[in-house]
């Protein structure tokens, strides 16, 4: 059973809802940090909140969902460890996983996108990563961090 860390901001949260739906129907445990009110949040808040809290263990993956998804991903990618994906179709959520082996994904609340978001969600969760050319790209981003 995969464990998955959900998280919006006010500009997502019809697509966090349809989005636990969908998991619920794959078996998965989800954490959902929020929120659930249109009121006005702070999205690098909600960003950092979830991804300390996937740092802590036991998380296949992370979603977060924000106006466009773009917010959620430049905070989340600050956290150390964390690798958050913008996809907008099926080819980039494939890729997320297979070339980049992202552990966030981030979409849009605001977004109209040519295949439903959990299509994106379920073809994420079923890729896999593992060639070794895309190992050695994966661990130099990471190494980036130490070097700042
Ligand atoms: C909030 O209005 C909006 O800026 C936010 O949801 C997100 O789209 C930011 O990237």
């Amino acid at each position: 059973m995969k464990k998955i860390i959900i998280a919006s901001d006010h500009g997502a949260i019809f697509l966090k809802s349809q989005i636990i739906t969908f998991l619920k129907t794959k078996n998965c445990e989800i954490k959902d940090m929020g929120v659930d009110s249109e009121d006005s949040v702070d999205y690098p808040d909600i960003a950092a909140d979830a991804c300390r809290e996937f740092n802590l263990g036991g998380y296949d993956f992370g979603i977060l969902l924000c106006g466009t998804g773009i917010g959620m991903s430049l905070a989340a990618n600050k956290i150390k460890g964390i690798r958050c994906a913008v996809v907008h179709d099926l080819f980039t959520a494939e890729m997320a996983k297979a070339h980049n082996n992202a552990n966030f994904l981030a979409f849009g609340g605001r977004v109209k996108y040519s295949a439903p978001v959990t299509g994106m969600i379920d073809i994420f969760m079923n890729a896999s990563f593992g060639d070794e050319r895309h190992i050695r790209r994966v661990n130099k981003i990471m190494k980036i961090e130490d070097q700042c």
